[in-house]
């Protein structure tokens, strides 16, 4: 097992530092950037439906449901059509309403996830085109679909999933910007913009694991916290939601994710002295919504730790701590603003003495209900 963690004291921490290589290898021979060309045979042989689809309903659970809700704004926002985001557990007992004319994407790392296999199976029997995107290759998902796009993670081993999320991420904006390009929703130097930045993905990644030694300075510091609240607008809510997620899963903690915007509707009553709160901060759309949701926090007492693009100076005046990004587009962003929640997880975790790779009452894959 030693050898297998290539050397890391856990395979979360290995399948962290993975990242800059699977998300290369999960976009290599698909991102033709010199070209401005993306090329995804599933995709390609089913464009019709794609462009035809009057919506896309996504299915998925826990972390592949949040690469989903990233999913959900990148398709909107780039190629213009409507999509919905339900839990699979959800989806499958409510009746729901499921159109000819609609494709549904199903995301699951292992392929095997009870819930969205039952979902898929419904949707095909209402007579949907379904398409996977899975990492397991030949999983009961990936066989199960009309058609798919793998990640191509490799295998994921740690129980909270690090790797399996950035390169769903990676292959859901593949698909987004190829339907924009179909549909002639976006500019063609936005498009191309957009290209080249998922290009840059991976040495940007590289980059932000570099904040390892200031993340694990701020673990030490927020280690017996008992609550912990993770804040994001835009591309990066989602971010928040996994952030949480896995600080949950792994250390016990308890966390929230929120649309920064929302806090004002419960979150901020929780805020004191002993609440550390993330923010996602990059310099980007939301930037000042965002800078003016810190100023709430910290007029409360909270602790700010704040995720900055490079070289932020309005944020770094109000925060606690900070910790630097490098730029990209804004929704490329999730991908890069993922590694440093990724990384105080695991420390916070690790420090805390739990079992990272095997978390207690968690399993890799969920294949009952
Ligand atoms: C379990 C795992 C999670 C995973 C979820 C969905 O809860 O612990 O890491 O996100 O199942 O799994 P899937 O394989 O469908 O992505």
């Amino acid at each position: 097992e030693q050898i297998e963690k290539g050397g890391y004291d856990h395979f979360m921490l290995k399948e962290i530092y993975e990242q800059p290589q699977v998300i290369r290898d999960t976009f290599r021979g698909r991102l033709l950037s010199d070209q401005g060309l993306i090329k995804m045979a599933g995709i390609e042989d089913n464009l019709a439906k794609f462009i035809n689809a009057k919506r896309i309903i996504i299915v998925a659970c826990g972390t592949s449901w949040h690469a989903a809700q990233v999913a959900e704004y990148m398709i909107e926002e780039f190629a213009r059509i409507p999509v919905e985001v339900e839990y699979a557990s959800e989806f499958r007992y409510r009746n729901p309403i499921i159109h000819t004319d609609d494709v549904v994407l199903a995301i699951s790392q292992s392929g095997e996830t009870a819930d969205t296999l039952a979902a898929i199976k419904l949707a095909k029997e209402k007579g949907a085109f379904v398409f996977g995107v899975c990492n397991v290759v030949g999983s009961s998902i990936s066989r199960e679909t009309h058609a798919g796009a793998y990640t191509h993670a490799g295998p994921e081993i740690g129980v909270a999933s690090t790797k399996a999320f950035t390169t769903q991420i990676t292959v859901l904006a593949l698909i987004a910007l190829r339907l924009a390009k179909a549909k002639g929703t976006m500019s063609q130097p936005d498009y191309l913009r957009n290209l080249i930045e998922l290009e840059l993905i991976p040495e940007k990644v590289q980059e932000a694991l570099l904040e390892n030694d200031r993340i694990l300075e701020i673990a030490h510091i927020y280690k017996d916290a008992a609550n912990c609240l993770f804040l994001g607008r835009g591309f990066n809510f989602p971010v928040a939601l996994e952030g949480a997620l896995k600080l949950k899963e792994i250390s016990y903690i308890h966390a929230e994710g929120y649309p920064a915007a929302e806090m004002k509707h419960g979150p901020i009553a929780l805020i004191d002295e002993n609440m550390p709160v993330i923010v996602i901060a990059p310099q980007q759309n939301h930037y000042d919504k965002v800078v003016s949701n810190i100023q709430e926090i910290k007029a409360r007492s909270g602790k700010i730790i704040a995720l900055v693009s490079k070289g932020d100076q309005q944020v770094r005046n109000l925060a606690d701590h900070i910790i630097e990004m490098p730029h990209s587009t804004e929704a490329l962003t999730s991908i890069i603003a993922t590694i440093p929640l990724q990384l105080l997880s695991y420390h916070v975790a690790v420090l805390r003495g739990t079992n990272v790779d095997q978390p207690r009452n968690l399993a890799k894959s969920v294949t009952v209900e």
